[in-house]
């Protein structure tokens, strides 16, 4: 499974480069650094060489096409995150005919990322934290997700987004998905292991008390 850094943030990203695949962003991450989205894109491009999402915030397909044509001028690795809307679906077939890829957001069921593929969406982000979030399971409908694309040799790869903690990474890696897109502070986590530590602290306490030359 590819992991993807969900961040804005060029700190972060040089902290975690070593260990990713791509960035994706929205409008959120970027209000939260207070900068220009194109400079900060720019900067991520240079950093990471697998796919940076960006998001366009145009609500008709014209205005998405125009903001994804601007924002593939950044850089190769340039992915158009559109929202899933009839809109965003005509988006996505006429930046697929472009060559331009794509990356369908805010998805919160199974009809929408199958109206997601069948637009030509390079990649569909479902949002499983803010369904936990409303009392619903987030993960299944990854499960249906991934069932759905199977079924069809559907190549859509599914981009498990709004991750809260370190077990919805593992259970996206369980059922299979293609990528997860982790907040650093869960990606921080994932490293960690009380009995890491223990282990750590108790085999540079044994080598103390190894004699040396
Ligand atoms: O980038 C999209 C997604 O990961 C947002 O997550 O935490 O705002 O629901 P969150």
């Amino acid at each position: 499974m590819k992991l993807f850094l969900d961040t804005a943030n060029v700190d972060e990203i040089k902290k975690f480069e070593f260990m990713i695949d791509g960035v994706t962003t929205n409008p959120t991450l970027i209000m939260m650094e207070g900068r220009d989205y194109n400079e900060a894109l720019k900067e991520i491009c240079g950093i990471v060489k697998g796919p940076v999402s960006a998001e366009a915030v145009s609500l008709d397909a014209e205005g998405m096409v125009k903001e994804g044509k601007e924002f593939s001028k950044i850089a190769k690795n340039i992915i158009i995150k559109i929202p899933m809307t009839n809109e965003g679906m005509k988006a996505v077939q006429k930046l697929t005919k472009l060559g331009i890829k794509t990356n369908v957001t805010l998805v919160f069921s199974a009809n929408q990322a199958l109206l997601a593929a069948k637009a030509g969406a390079t990649y569909v982000s479902p949002f499983v934290g803010r369904l936990d979030d409303i009392g619903q399971d987030g993960m299944l409908l990854i499960e249906e997700i991934l069932d759905i694309y199977d079924n069809y040799e559907i190549k859509t790869e599914v981009i498990v987004a709004s991750i809260r903690n370190p077990d919805h990474v593992k259970r996206s890696a369980i059922v299979g998905a293609g990528v997860a897109t982790i907040p650093s502070k869960i990606l921080e986590k994932m490293f960690n292991h009380s009995l890491t530590d223990k282990g750590i602290k108790q085999f540079l306490a044994d080598w103390e008390k190894v004699p040396k030359k």
